[in-house]
């Protein structure tokens, strides 16, 4: 398919949604279907409608498209030759170390053109996937990356003064997720990652570096691991068949996930021509042959024939999916208890109301608080007075006590110095005779 065809079956698919009931070049019957069902008219002559689809592929080749591709697997597993290999051409990539703490995101934003047709290409590739002792949470930094990204679109949508037509979409478009070709079976690592993008994102899986697995090797390998995605719940994305077509293309395809690719941007002299291949001691493995791996089926699927309905996907499932739930979180609602639809007015006074309740519980809740705290630092209080008093009264009564006894002593005292006075006095009489 040439470059401007791409365009214009991007546009065609895109256009899904405008059905026009009746075309100038053929005619339909003037018949009413139902109340309200448009009517079906015939026309006598040229209008120029016909011209829409042409009128959108031009205005989409000047603004160009975006395409996001997030690929996770562990480090060196292949990640950056694939994608170089997809477009022809060498990316900025750096090899990363084994000895990341944690797994983060790395997103690099490329313009490409092919003919007339731009796309703004993002690459984003995990770094340290994998590599950690502990991979439980390993899956969180994808999640958030992919969340926020929905996040800023909704957060766009939400603007009053919004410019959703120039927004440079960050969402994820597609996730090709890169399995080690043990020969095995999925690891936990893989199982716990899938089952927390699959609802997010567009998940291809792929067998990375198949050429170090045979063929009887990879068959059953296949099949084991489609069964476990099933097993596990875990849904990856399916090429559409609602197109005629392309549905026999695409069913087809289904049936060879998840796609077994070899990669190499390495040009070999094969007879008189050059191909992309990896040269080994016993051979080479031609990458864009189908007999020795599924990178043409990828292509094709991921390229050339879906790009526009994993956008598509993005936007109407797993946008949409972020956007409710978000919305939901904070109050909004499409109908009401009795089901009936509720406009975003209505659901703000709804909102509001629950929050004046809720507001005025929580009132209720704090006043009955406080006056049960008051209440026990009063009895704490007087316990403390109780206490303080009968302190009082203990030491009063000792200080009594000691008084009288300092009375009684005083008194035994001047008793003795009366007795002594009176034995002096006598002493002195005797002592004058
Ligand atoms: P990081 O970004 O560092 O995590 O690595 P990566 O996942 O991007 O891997 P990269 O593409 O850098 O490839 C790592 C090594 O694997 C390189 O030596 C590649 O030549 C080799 N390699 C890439 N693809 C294949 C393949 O399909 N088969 C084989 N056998 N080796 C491959
Ligand atoms: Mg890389």
């Amino acid at each position: 398919m040439a470059s401007s065809d791409v365009a214009r079956h991007m546009v065609y698919q895109s256009l899904v949604g405008i059905k026009a009931t009746c075309v100038s070049s053929q005619p339909c019957k003037e018949e009413k279907i139902s109340d309200d069902s448009p009517r079906c008219l015939t026309m006598t002559g040229y209008v120029g409608f016909e011209s829409l689809p042409d009128q959108l592929v031009s205005k989409t080749l000047q603004q160009g498209f975006c395409f996001n591709i997030l690929c996770v697997g562990e480090t060196g597993i292949g990640k950056s030759t694939l994608i170089d290999t997809l477009f022809n051409t060498n990316f900025d990539n750096s090899v990363s170390s084994h000895f990341h703490p944690n797994v983060r995101l790395k997103a690099q934003t490329y313009e490409l053109q092919e003919s007339n047709v731009r796309l703004k290409l993002t690459i984003v590739n995990t770094v340290g996937f994998g590599d950690q002792i502990n991979k439980e949470d390993s899956y969180r930094p994808i999640v958030d990356y992919i969340d926020a990204q929905f996040e800023a679109y909704l957060q766009e949508e939400l603007k009053i003064k919004r410019s959703l037509f120039n927004y440079r979409d960050s969402r994820i478009h597609v996730c090709l997720y890169f399995i080690s070709p043990t020969g095995h079976s999925l690891k936990r690592l893989d199982l716990l990652t899938l089952k927390k993008l699959d609802r997010r994102v567009n998940i291809i899986p792929v067998i990375a570096k198949a050429d170090t697995i045979t063929k009887c090797e990879l068959q059953r390998f296949k099949l084991r691991l489609m069964s476990e995605l099933v097993t596990n719940g875990i849904q990856i994305y399916q090429f559409p068949t609602d197109d005629e077509t392309v549905a026999h293309l695409n069913a087809s395809m289904n049936g060879h996930l998840p796609f077994a690719v070899v990669g190499s941007t390495e040009e070999i002299k094969l007879g008189n021509k050059m191909v992309k291949a990896r040269q080994y001691p016993w051979g080479i493995v031609q990458v864009e042959n189908e007999n020795h791996c599924d990178f043409v089926k990828l292509r094709e699927m991921l390229i050339c024939t879906n790009m526009e309905d994993l956008r598509e996907q993005t936007h109407v499932l797993h946008y949409e999916n972020y956007r409710r739930c978000k919305l939901e979180e904070t109050g909004f609602k499409d109908v009401n208890l009795e089901k009936k639809p509720v406009s975003v007015q209505e659901a703000y006074e709804i909102k509001r109301y629950e929050s004046f309740g809720e507001l005025q519980r929580k009132e209720e809740e704090m006043k009955q608080l406080f006056v049960k705290r008051v209440k026990e630092k009063e009895a704490i209080l007087k316990e403390a007075e109780r206490e303080l008093q009968a302190k009082f009264e203990h030491l009063k009564r000792l200080n009594q006590e000691e008084r009288m006894k300092l009375e009684e002593k005083r008194r035994a005292l001047e008793e003795e110095i009366n007795a002594l006075g009176k034995r002096k006095a006598a002493c002195e009489l005797k002592a004058s005779f």
